[in-house]
């Protein structure tokens, strides 16, 4: 099932990536599409603040990933943060290059911008969100479970 949610700023959209950061732990792959400027960033922003991510979390554009250090809402247990934006890979090919599959792993929580390209590559058991709108336009929020257990955390999230 489709869960949509509605975004007047940059500030709720953050807020919104911040009610995701509750719901998350090690293993969890989030996909996140969206036009330029829609606000995936904003958002994954949001999920860095409530892993308690120290420094400002920047767009890693030029660079592929980022990665920091987080704690998962609930047990306190550390986990790795892993932002990725893919925009600026070219074939397929790369991503086994650059090693996005080295992120999907037990002590990562692992936010892809662009996840496009790596379509074939991502795990099955991930959350899907899209983000539609641009500009100073409203924002849609779209959150699409790929499984289960996303289902009923979507469930009590929303
Ligand atoms: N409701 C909203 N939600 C998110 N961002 C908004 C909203 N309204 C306006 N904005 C503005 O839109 C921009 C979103 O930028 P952001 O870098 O998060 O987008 P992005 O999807 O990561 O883009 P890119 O594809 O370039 O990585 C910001 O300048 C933000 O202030
Ligand atoms: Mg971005």
């Amino acid at each position: 099932m489709d869960y949509r949610v509605e975004s007047l700023s940059a500030e709720q959209t953050r807020a919104w990536g911040k009610e995701l950061g509750r719901h998350l732990r090690g293993g969890d792959v989030v996909a996140l599409s969206g036009d330029l400027g829609a606000g995936k960033t904003a958002f994954a922003q949001g999920v860095g603040e409530m892993l308690g991510v120290t420094g400002p979390m920047t767009s890693p554009t030029f660079t592929f990933l980022h990665e920091y250090i987080g704690q998962v809402q609930g047990t306190g247990t550390k986990v790795r943060l892993i932002h990725m934006d893919l925009y600026r890979l070219q074939h397929p090919e790369e991503v086994e290059v650059i090693g996005v599959e080295d992120a999907f792993v037990e002590d990562a929580i692992c936010l892809i911008e662009w996840p496009e390209i790596a379509k074939d590559y991502l795990p099955e058991d991930r959350l899907d969100i899209e983000i539609l709108g641009s500009g100073e336009m409203p924002r849609e929020i779209i959150l699409r479970a790929q499984d289960n257990d996303w289902e009923q955390r979507l469930k009590d999230m929303i």
